[in-house]
């Protein structure tokens, strides 16, 4: 085999495998349920399955316009006037990507120049430091402290400097299922007026909200909408995470520049797929039943550790459970959660993977968006400990 005889400069030197992969094939390795990755172990509808099918068929397979196919675009550009009552120009304001992911780094790397510092809050998902980092930006962490891992805004305005471009928000919020009231998009709101700051936010778990709350897309208030770049993901919505399908909204003048970097990281997103989505969202009503599902599978789940040794987390949205382990184990999390793996056959996420600095409370996440069965066998074990 060939190898490279010069010393790699790294762009990304602290930067390793994600834990997601790490306690994916640790789970595989010992035959262990996966309760770690962020994804179903359920099918999509069949008949968006079948709308795909039908989409190859038709001939739906060359390159798609590169902001996404008008048909697409215009139907998320309707499901988010309904939703949240914002109006998008499907043309120049909806934007189709290769998942959320894509769209969260697109959306860095056209306005976050060298030297410009993001605000992030941590427990943060894995991807948004090293997408600023590659555009030669500074990571600027506020902390969501446990339990209830809600923001301080005064500690978050004593972040903000004359270089700090952009905020990056996630709510409702991985790993740790909180939700942001109204009162917190107003005080972001008041935070940033008057400034060039831009706020890219993440709402990939938007239909995901749970004992009657509502979610609080910045898409509901206009001041911070249009400052505001969303981010969406079809993987998480219809159960297609390995379609990797979703989109960004932003005013026109923000999306022009979005798109200026999207054409070139991406260029465009698998037709078929966009085709069948398009056909999907016409079904009325279609997004408003994951509430209930995923209300129920996080039921079971509370319902079942209630009784055992580990501490339940609030969780207001998402498709993740934290859970303190004090009364079951003094490792740290990321021992706690590969032994788990190891001797128990359950996998989770040591949570102390979401801080640049490791920090450790004690914390792993499970992912409920399983079927029955597999909560089932998984919790059988959990209560045991
Ligand atoms: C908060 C958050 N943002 C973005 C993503 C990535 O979404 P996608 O799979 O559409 O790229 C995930 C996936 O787990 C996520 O949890």
């Amino acid at each position: 085999m060939p190898h490279f005889a010069s010393p790699v400069r790294s762009r990304l030197p602290t930067v390793g495998t994600t834990i997601f992969s790490v306690m994916s094939a640790l789970a595989q390795e010992h035959g262990a349920i996966n309760l770690s990755q962020g994804f179903p172990d359920f099918d999509a509808p069949a008949e968006l399955l079948d709308a795909l099918d039908a989409a190859t068929r038709a001939g739906h397979n060359q390159y798609a316009p590169m902001a996404g196919m008008p048909v697409l675009r215009e139907a998320i550009a309707a499901q988010v006037e309904q939703v949240y009552g914002a109006r998008y120009d499907a043309a120049h304001e909806v934007t189709v990507t290769a998942g959320a992911t894509q769209a969260l780094f697109t959306a860095i790397a056209a306005l976050v120049h060298p030297g410009d510092e993001v605000i992030v809050f941590t427990p943060v998902y894995d991807s948004y430091a090293p997408s600023i980092e590659l555009q030669g930006g500074k990571v600027v962490y506020a902390d969501l402290a446990p339990p209830a891992y809600r923001p301080d805004w005064a500690a978050v305005k004593a972040l903000l400097t004359p270089r700090t471009r952009m905020i990056v928000i996630n709510s409702p919020h991985n790993p740790t299922g909180g939700v942001w009231t109204a009162e917190d998009l107003q005080a972001l709101a008041d935070l940033v007026r008057g400034t060039d700051i831009v706020v890219l936010s993440d709402e990939v778990y938007e239909h995901m909200v749970y004992d009657g709350l509502r979610h609080e897309s910045v898409m509901r208030h206009p001041e911070l909408q249009a400052r505001s770049v969303v981010v969406s993901s079809f993987g998480k919505t219809c159960h297609i995470t390995g379609w990797k399908v979703g989109y960004a909204l932003a005013p026109r003048e923000l999306m022009a520049e979005f798109r200026k970097a999207h054409q070139f990281i991406v260029f465009t997103v698998h037709t078929p797929s966009q085709v069948a989505l398009a056909e999907f969202m016409q079904k009325p009503g279609w997004h408003a039943q994951l509430r209930a599902l995923y209300q129920g599978k996080r039921d079971i789940f509370r319902q079942a550790l209630a009784s055992s040794r580990f501490e339940l987390l609030p969780c207001q949205g998402t498709y993740f459970q934290c859970v303190r382990f004090a009364a079951i184990s003094d490792e740290g999390d990321r021992a706690f959660a590969e032994r788990l793996t190891r001797e128990h056959g359950v996998a989770a996420i040591p949570v102390s993977a979401f801080y640049p600095d490791a920090r450790d409370h004690g914390v792993i996440r499970f992912c409920f968006a399983k079927s029955a069965d597999t909560l089932g066998r998984a919790l059988e074990r959990l209560v045991t400990l």
